[in-house]
C-alpha cells in the first residue's frame, strides 16, 4: 500500500526530503538554545562578565533567527509537499476511474468512490503533513533533549528515568483505548457520506414520496453517532493535557529538590539546573508527539488502504496489441454468448444466446423487466466482455477492436441517460466534439429536438442544470439521441429511449431513422410494441435468453409471449399502441 501511495508523491519528493531537513535544523537549534543559556547565566551574569554577556547573547540571537527561519522554511515544504501529493493522489485516482470498466464501477460504487477521492485523500494528506514534519523531528529531539540533559549533569538527568515510563503507561492507556473509538468514527464517516449522497441526489424522489422526516431521521441517526463516538474519544484524548502537566511538574520539583542541593554542594551551577529545566519541557512534549504520529499513522492506514485500492484496480477491459481500427459495417452477431454480471457462470444473466443482424437492419426488442434487454445491447460496444461465447460487430470479435474505434461505430443511449451541465451545443458536442452548428441542427431535426430547442430563449445555448433537472424527461431523451446520432454511428442503440416521449413523436423518430439513415443498424429496446412493431425483426427476450425473432406477423402467429403482450397493448393495457 504504502508503495502505491508514494508512487503519487513525484515531483514534491523534493520538499518532501527538504522538510524534515529543515525541521532537523530548527530541532537542533532548539535543543543548543537551553545550553547557550546555560553559559550566558553561569560565564556571563553569575561573574557580572560583559564580554561573555555580548558573545553569548549574540550567539544565542544567531541560533534562534536560524531556528526560527529553519521552522518557516520546513512549514512551508510540508505544506507544498503534503499538499502536492494529495493533488497528485486525486488526479491519479480520477485517471484511474476514468479507465474503468462498467464492472470496476459496480465493484465500488459511486458514493464509495467519492469518499475516497475526497474525504480519504484529505485525511492521508494531514497525516503526511505531520509525519514529515514531525517524525523526524521529534524522536531526534528527545535523543538530543536526553543526550544534552546527560551531558549537563549525569548525576540529575536520570531523574527522567523516573517520570518518563509514568508518562508512557500513561499515553499507551489512553491512546489505546481511544484509537478503536476513533476508528469506529471513521467508518460511521463513510455511512454518514453515503447518507448526505444518496439524499441529495434523490432529493426530488425524496419530497414527492414525502420523504423527508425519514430522511432526517436516517441522517439523524449516523450524525449522532458520529458525535457521540467523537465526543468519548477526544475526551480519552483531553486526559493527555493533565497527565502531561503531572508529569512536567513532578519532574520539575524533583530537579527543583535535588538540584538545589547540589547546587549547594557545588556539583551543579544556576545555569545548567535553568537548562535542564527547558528540557524537561522539550522531551516531555517531543515524547508525547511521538504517540500521537504512531496514532496518527495507524489511524491513516485505513484512509491509505482505501485509495490504494482504487489506485491498484486493474481495468477489466483491456486494448488488444494489435486493435483493428476500423468497423467495416454495421452487422452484428452473437455466438452462443453466456453473461454473468459477477462473473459467476452459476448465476447468468444472459445465456445461450445465438443472433445474426445485418447491417442496416432495424431490430426491435422487447421483453419484460429484468429480462436482460439492456444487458444484451451493453455487451455490443463493449461495456462488459461476454463471460463465454464471442460477441461480433462488422465480422469481428469485438474484442480485436480499438475499444474507441469500436465505441465511436457503435452509438448508444442508455436507458440511465446523462446530460451534464453545461449549453445544449457542449453537451451534443459529445457526441463529435468538430461538429459544426448545422450539423448539430441536422441531428437535433432527426431527434425530433430542434423544435423544442428553439422555443428556448436561448436556443441552443440553453445552459442545461446538473443532471439535466430543467428539461423534461421527454426532452431529455431526444438530446441523449440526437447526442448519439452526431457519431454517424455504423450501429445505433437506443435503450428504451423514447419511453418518456409521446407516440405521435415516437413514431416521426421512427420515420426520420428509415428515412435519413438507412444504412445504420438500428437496435431499439423498448416496453411498446408501436415503437417496434415495423422494424425488420423483432427479437423477443425472456428470463436472459431469446424466446423468439421475427417479423410483427410472424411472432404473432408463433410467439405465445408476444401474443401475450400484444393483446395487452391493444385490447385492455395501456391503451397506448398506436396502429400507423
Ligand atoms: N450492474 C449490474 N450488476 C449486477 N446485476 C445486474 C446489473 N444490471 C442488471 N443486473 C441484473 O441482470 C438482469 C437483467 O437486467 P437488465 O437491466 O438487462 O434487464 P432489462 O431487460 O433491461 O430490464 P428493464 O426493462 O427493467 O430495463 C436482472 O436480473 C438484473 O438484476
Ligand atoms: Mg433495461
Amino acid at each position: 500500500m504504502l508503495k502505491t501511495l508514494l508512487g503519487s508523491v513525484r515531483e514534491y519528493k523534493r520538499d518532501s526530503l527538504l522538510a524534515p531537513f529543515f525541521v532537523m535544523c530548527e530541532g537542533i537549534a532548539e535543543v543548543i538554545i537551553p545550553l547557550l543559556m546555560a553559559r550566558l547565566i553561569d560565564y556571563g551574569i553569575d561573574r557580572g562578565d560583559m564580554n561573555q554577556i555580548w558573545k553569548y547573547g549574540l550567539l544565542l540571537l544567531a541560533v534562534a533567527i536560524f531556528s526560527m527561519v529553519c521552522g518557516s522554511l520546513a512549514a512551508i515544504c510540508a505544506a507544498r509537499a503534503s499538499a502536492g501529493f494529495a493533488h497528485n493522489l486525486r488526479r491519479d485516482m480520477y485517471h484511474r476511474v476514468q479507465d474503468f470498466s462498467f464492472a470496476n464501477i459496480d465493484k465500488f460504487s459511486t458514493a464509495s468512490l467519492v469518499t475516497r477521492m475526497t474525504t480519504d485523500v484529505t485525511r492521508v494528506q494531514n497525516a503526511y503533513q505531520m509525519i514529515i514534519r514531525m517524525a523526524v523531528r521529534s524522536p531526534i529531539l528527545l535523543v538530543f533533549g536526553l543526550g544534552m540533559a546527560f551531558y549537563i549533569n549525569a548525576r540529575l538527568a536520570p531523574v527522567f528515568l523516573i517520570v518518563i515510563p509514568f508518562l508512557i503507561i500513561g499515553l499507551y492507556f489512553i491512546l489505546t483505548r481511544a484509537f478503536p473509538l476513533f476508528t469506529r468514527v471513521f467508518q460511521t464517516y463513510d455511512d454518514l457520506n453515503a447518507v448526505v449522497q444518496e439524499n441529495v441526489r434523490g432529493v426530488r424522489v425524496v419530497k414527492s414520496y414525502v420523504r423527508e422526516d425519514y430522511e432526517n431521521r436516517k441522517f439523524n441517526k449516523v450524525s449522532d453517532l458520529v458525535y457521540t463516538l467523537f465526543l468519548k474519544a477526544e475526551r480519552l484524548i483531553s486526559l493527555n493535557g493533565p497527565l502531561m502537566q503531572l508529569c512536567m511538574y513532578s519532574c520539575m520539583l524533583l530537579f527543583s529538590w535535588f538540584g538545589a542541593r547540589m547546587i549547594v554542594s557545588g556539583s551543579l551551577t544556576t545555569g545548567e539546573l535553568t537548562s535542564m529545566l527547558s528540557y524537561v519541557m522539550q522531551i516531555l512534549m517531543n515524547l508525547m508527539m511521538v504517540s500521537m504520529i504512531l496514532v496518527m499513522l495507524v489511524m491513516s492506514k485505513a484512509s491509505g488502504e482505501r485509495i490504494a485500492e482504487v489506485l491498484n484496480e486493474e481495468s477489466t477491459l483491456h486494448n488488444p496489441a494489435q486493435p483493428v481500427s476500423e468497423v467495416p459495417d454495421g452487422s452484428i452477431d452473437f455466438e452462443h454468448v453466456d453473461f454473468s454480471y459477477s462473473g459467476d457462470p452459476n448465476r447468468l444473466s444472459l445465456h445461450g444466446v445465438d443472433l445474426h443482424i445485418r447491417s442496416g437492419e432495424t431490430i426491435g426488442i422487447l421483453g419484460g423487466t429484468g429480462s436482460a434487454k439492456s444487458t444484451l445491447v451493453s455487451l455490443i460496444p463493449r461495456l462488459y466482455d461476454a463471460t463465454a461465447g464471442t460477441v461480433k460487430v462488422g465480422g469481428r470479435d469485438v474484442r480485436d477492436y480499438d475499444l474507441t474505434a469500436l465505441r465511436d461505430a457503435v452509438s448508444v443511449v442508455l436507458q440511465k441517460n446523462v446530460l451534464f451541465s453545461g449549453t445544449i451545443k457542449e453537451n451534443l458536442r459529445w457526441g463529435d466534439a468538430d461538429a459544426s452548428d448545422e450539423e448539430l441542427e441536422r441531428v437535433c431535426r432527426l431527434a425530433q429536438a430542434d423544435e423544442f430547442i428553439r422555443a428556448f430563449p436561448d436556443g441552443y445555448d440553453t445552459y442545461i442544470e446538473q443532471g439535466g433537472a430543467n428539461v423534461s424527461g421527454g426532452q431529455k431523451q431526444r438530446l441523449c439521441i440526437a447526442r448519439a446520432l452526431l457519431k454517424k454511428p455504423k450501429i445505433l442503440i437506443l435503450d428504451d429511449s423514447t419511453s418518456a416521449v409521446d407516440t405521435a413523436t415516437d413514431a416521426k423518430i421512427r420515420r426520420a431513422f428509415r428515412d435519413e439513415i438507412p444504412d445504420t443498424t438500428k437496435l431499439i429496446v423498448a416496453q411498446r410494441i408501436s415503437s417496434i412493431q415495423d422494424a425488420d425483426r423483432i427479437l423477443v427476450l425472456d428470463d436472459g435468453g431469446v424466446a423468439a425473432i421475427g417479423t410483427h406477423e410472424e411472432l404473432l402467429a408463433s410467439s405465445p409471449i408476444y401474443q401475450e403482450i400484444y393483446e395487452f397493448q391493444t385490447r385492455g393495457g395501456d391503451g397506448d399502441a398506436d396502429h400507423q
